[in-house]
């Protein structure tokens, strides 16, 4: 069976500028799959290809089978679309969008349902100018999956939205996977990757820096563990140092940070306790996504977390 998304070496200038080099990567039938990547790093640009929003300078993209360029009206029907900050009138209430969006497909999904999922049913009657930022975001996302589509792409699922709100909709789209849906999202989330996504590819300056599963990209980092404790009383550093397992130690005045393989634990903890040394508040970091994200990309993700749907400086107004 063919991959349900299809990028091979897309490549994308506005004017001089390059957003995105070369970027491929295949999505996989009922796959959950994300883009990771500091701002800039050509994400949405990378996704509005996909969705046949923009022409790509290079390279070939099939979605379903489908040329997002040429075949755009039937993959409309198939797809749906969560744009990064798409607008919609101020005047026009929750309840009409999704009367009006649903009024473009041929199967369309029952919208009492999804404002159900999605914490809106009591906004109905809202209009979007009243509506709070995550309450748009979750209207946007609503209006990407009233198509019942067969591959869903969402950029920036749940920036803005409150901790209870991000887990809804977690658990809203592994219901929407679960019925076959494929799903493509762009996040700055670690945490929304490592729950949601099977693979992730992270994007950086435009190029495809790796691609695996959370798990895998975290097993890349080559830090190994790093054990914190307040030892009783002091010591050398070569009492640890000397341990096949530690590859460095520092002290943050009475703290001692170790790190080491994975079996650095078992092996400091023997050797404080021949030496009736007590490790306290011992604590013990495995590295995570983050870390990969670090390693890989140079950036610190929490910057791109932070920011509200809007600060891009790419704006919707401005594409075509
Ligand atoms: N309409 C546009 N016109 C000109 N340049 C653009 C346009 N949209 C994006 N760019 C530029 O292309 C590059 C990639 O932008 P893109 O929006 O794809 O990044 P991103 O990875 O989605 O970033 P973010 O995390 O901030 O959403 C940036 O340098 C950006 O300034
Ligand atoms: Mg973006």
């Amino acid at each position: 069976m063919p991959a349900d998304i299809e990028v091979r070496h897309l490549h994308k200038k506005y004017g001089d500028n390059v957003a995105v080099a070369d970027v491929s990567f295949t999505v996989e039938q009922g796959e959950i799959f994300g883009i990771l990547g500091p701002n800039g790093a050509g994400k949405t640009t990378t996704v509005e290809c996909v969705e046949g929003l923009r022409r790509p300078d290079g390279g070939e993209i099939r979605v379903l089978g489908l040329d997002p360029q040429h075949d755009r009206a039937e993959l409309t029907q198939r797809l749906g679309v969560q744009l990064q900050d798409g607008q919609l009138p101020d005047r026009m209430t929750v309840g009409e969008a999704l009367r009006l969006y649903r009024s473009f497909y041929r199967e369309p999904a029952d919208p009492q349902a999804l404002m159900d999922a999605l914490g809106l049913a009591a906004k109905h009657r809202t209009r979007y100018a009243d509506l709070s930022g995550g309450q748009k975001q979750r209207l946007s996302i609503a209006l990407a999956l009233i198509g019942n589509p067969k591959v869903a792409v969402l950029d920036e699922l749940t920036t803005g939205l409150d901790p209870q709100a991000r887990r809804d909709t977690w658990s809203l789209i592994q219901d929407v996977r679960a019925r076959g849906v494929t799903i493509l999202l762009v996040t700055h989330f670690m945490e929304e990757a490592e729950r949601l996504c099977d693979r992730v590819a992270v994007i950086d300056r435009g190029r495809v820096a790796a691609v695996d599963s959370p798990t895998g990209l975290t097993e890349r980092v080559q830090d190994g563990q790093r054990i914190r404790f307040r030892p009783s009383v002091p010591f050398e550093d070569a009492l640890l140092t000397d341990l096949p397992d530690v590859t460095g130690l520092t002290r943050q005045n009475d703290l001692v940070v170790v790190t080491g393989t994975e079996n650095a634990l078992n092996a400091i903890t023997s050797v404080l306790a021949r030496n009736n040394i007590v490790a306290q508040h011992l604590r013990v970091d495995q590295p995570s996504l983050e870390d990969a994200f670090v390693a890989l990309t140079g950036n610190h993700p929490a910057a791109g977390a932070d920011a509200a749907p809007g600060t891009s400086d790419a704006s919707p107004a401005a594409r075509s």
